[in-house]
């Protein structure tokens, strides 16, 4: 296989408190490939935005890396000066993050924000730069864009607004796109018309692309791995059909279970995971999860598990001391 465009190393990202340290990101590895969606799923606070911010050089104060490596195209991004860290943020990763209201400069046109970009990283000048703002707001979907490029975001609704950001994102031809709860703050048909987009932007552009959300339901038709978080580390990784049907890790389960389905009664309760998400600054020394998990062994309490293989599935990995089928049955014949 060709190498990865990214792989992540042993990142580890720490926060000080006092005289405390806490590690939203703890100690992850993993590999994207060309042309491939992965799908990072968990809870709030399971270390997502804080690993692509790394990635990206735009940790919050008083976060920082301890340790590991990000190598972007084999490059570490971790090594390199700012000035070279920007220009590949840039032009060879596009980012969309959740809120366009905030990320966009309420006095500026639109028109003149996406120009911008391509005046600053491809050096066109500004009327080349203006033609090709115009097709790509055509290319994400914005109708009359050439009237629409005079207007200001507040004139946008969210979803508008929110294809802007992917236009900016790919005004660089990126290859490599972020999405961090890009379609958490839209309602649930236009969240899926800009799924719809980026995947057929995907295809057309043969971008690798990399979707956060806490939402595991949007990942299913959409990503071909999915890895799940929690608390700074990964559970589980995989194909999705082989982690929605073949679930290996306890927290992915539960996910799963808290999935409101179509054939569930109105009046049945949602599974809730029972128990407080993890704090940073209380990690347990076992398995993050295992208190909140109700097919713990003793085992997870004592020693934090590493990924293993789960079957004989290619990707499909499981950080768990336990079998989770076999758990799941030894419960059900005890009750
Ligand atoms: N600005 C900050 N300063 C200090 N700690 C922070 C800051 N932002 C986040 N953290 C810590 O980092 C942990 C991981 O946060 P992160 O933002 O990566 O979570 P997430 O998985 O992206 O969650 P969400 O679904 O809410 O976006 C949080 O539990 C929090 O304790
Ligand atoms: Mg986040």
């Amino acid at each position: 296989m060709a190498e990865p465009l990214l792989q992540i190393r042993n990142l580890k990202i720490r926060i000080q408190r006092g005289n405390e340290y806490g590690y939203p990101v703890n100690d992850i590895s993993y590999d994207l490939f060309e042309n491939e969606t992965l799908g990072v799923v968990g809870e709030s606070g399971s270390g997502k935005s804080m690993h692509i911010l790394a990635m990206l050089g735009l940790l919050p104060r008083g976060l920082v890396v301890e340790s590991g490596e990000i190598l972007f195209a084999g490059r570490d991004l971790l090594k390199m000066k700012e000035k070279e860290q920007r220009d590949i943020r840039g032009n060879e990763i596009g980012v969309v993050f959740q809120d366009p209201m905030t990320s966009l400069n309420p006095v500026l046109t639109i028109g003149r924000q996406i120009s911008e970009v391509l005046v600053r990283h491809k050096r066109l000048d500004w009327a080349s730069a203006r033609n090709k703002a115009k097709e790509l707001l055509e290319l994400v979907g914005i109708p009359d864009a050439e009237r629409r490029m005079r207007s200001f975001p507040f004139q946008f609704s969210g979803g508008m607004r929110q294809r802007v950001m992917i236009a900016i994102a790919l005004a660089c031809g990126p290859r490599l796109l972020i999405a961090d709860e890009a379609t958490t703050a839209l309602d649930v048909t236009i969240q899926a018309q800009v799924i719809d987009l980026i995947r057929s932007l995907k295809d057309r552009f043969g971008m690798s692309v990399l979707w956060i959300t806490h939402d595991i339901g949007v990942v299913a038709g959409f990503a071909e791995t999915v890895q799940v978080m929690y608390a700074g580390q990964i559970m589980e990784r995989g194909p999705v059909r082989s982690v929605f049907y073949n679930t290996a890790n306890a927290y992915t389960w539960s996910l799963l279970k808290s999935l409101p389905r179509a054939d569930q009664l109105a009046e049945e309760a949602l599974y809730q995971i029972p128990g407080q998400p993890p704090n940073p600054f209380q990690l347990a020394k076992g398995d993050p999860f295992a208190e909140r998990n109700p097919f713990a062994t003793a085992r997870c309490f004592e020693e934090r598990p590493v990924l293993r293989p789960v079957g004989d599935v290619d990707g499909h990995q499981v950080s768990a001391w336990y079998d989770l089928k076999a758990r799941i049955e030894e419960t059900r014949t005890r009750t």
